[in-house]
């Protein structure tokens, strides 16, 4: 079994970006610029957000942090994406998903400037992604890619099993998963709440993608030899540590990790590689710009 370390390959991601920043400000140029908006004082929401921002600083970009409070309506929450959409010194942002009931994520999505959606959550963005245009892909899944390729596991002709079916990681991941190309290629089966004796599916594939946010859910049992296991559950489940609790992935590390060829840990493998992603995405958004100006 090898560990895909994403603690490790963002590291060397983050150096890269470090080493772009450092070359455009040789040139002069204004560097890349980040602003994260959150809603409310949902801890873990506070904790990824904070982590986005602290990764900016680590790479040389510069970076705004806008918080709102949980009773923002929707109309304010609107019109502070306009500003966003509006202010040339902001190059990309992200608004932290979930929002509070009180706001309708897709319109609040679909508000965000195509160009600045570093997330690449808005619809053209995704449309572009699943008809192989070039665009921003979402963080996760291309942090799942970049895993893949640098520890050059094939994908071509695999089963690839991806479970659950959100927007923000399975549905995409299993449109790039079967897309042309490297890391592609695949045949994917994507799985969700009614999926009927998914045991029985995923005892069948060669790679498995798990977004579900269940603890331990993805058994030895239902795991061939040799399958390449990713895990993108992080789950905060309390225990009688200093902090509370701790990060719970949705496979059963132990167990599984014996059976797998490849397999990430949880915390230290999909995660960071998300916050390195964002960080590409938002390098390549002041890249497009620099090219129009
Ligand atoms: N919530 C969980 N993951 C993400 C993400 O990648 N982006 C945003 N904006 N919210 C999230």
């Amino acid at each position: 079994m090898q560990l895909l370390d994403g603690k490790k390959v963002s590291d060397d991601i983050k150096n890269e970006i470090t080493a772009e920043v450092q070359k455009m400000k040789e040139k002069g140029e204004k560097v890349p610029h980040l602003a994260a908006v959150i809603v409310g004082n949902d801890g873990a929401s506070l904790t990824y957000v904070g982590s986005k921002v602290k990764a900016c600083e680590r790479v040389g970009f510069e970076s705004t942090l806008v918080k709102m409070p949980s009773t923002t309506s929707e109309t304010e929450l609107l019109k502070k994406i306009q500003q966003l959409n509006e202010d040339d010194t902001i190059d990309g942002f992200i608004v932290q998903l979930p929002l509070p009931d009180q706001i309708d994520t897709q319109k609040v999505l679909m508000a965000i400037d195509p160009r600045k959606d570093v997330d690449g959550f808005h619809p053209e963005n995704f449309g572009k992604m699943a008809l192989d245009m070039s665009t921003f892909i979402p963080a996760t899944p291309f942090g799942i890619l970049e895993l893949l390729e640098r520890y050059g596991v094939e994908t071509k002709g695999k089963h690839t099993v991806v479970i659950g079916r959100s927007h923000i990681v399975g549905r995409p991941m299993s449109i790039l998963m079967g897309r042309k190309g490297f890391p592609g290629n695949s045949t994917v089966t994507l799985t969700h709440s009614y999926t009927k004796n998914i045991a029985q599916i995923t005892t069948q594939a060669d790679i498995i993608i798990t977004a579900l946010g269940v603890p331990n859910y993805l058994k030895a049992e239902m795991v061939k030899d040799d399958a390449v296991v990713i895990d993108v559950g992080i789950t905060r489940v309390n225990d009688d540590s200093e902090k509370g609790y701790r990060i719970t992935g949705d496979v059963d590390f132990e167990f599984v990790s014996k059976k797998a060829s490849f397999i990430t840990p949880v915390p230290g493998g999909v995660g960071p590689m998300t916050i390195a992603m964002l960080l590409k995405n938002t390098l390549l958004a002041r890249e497009q710009k620099l090219l129009k100006n």
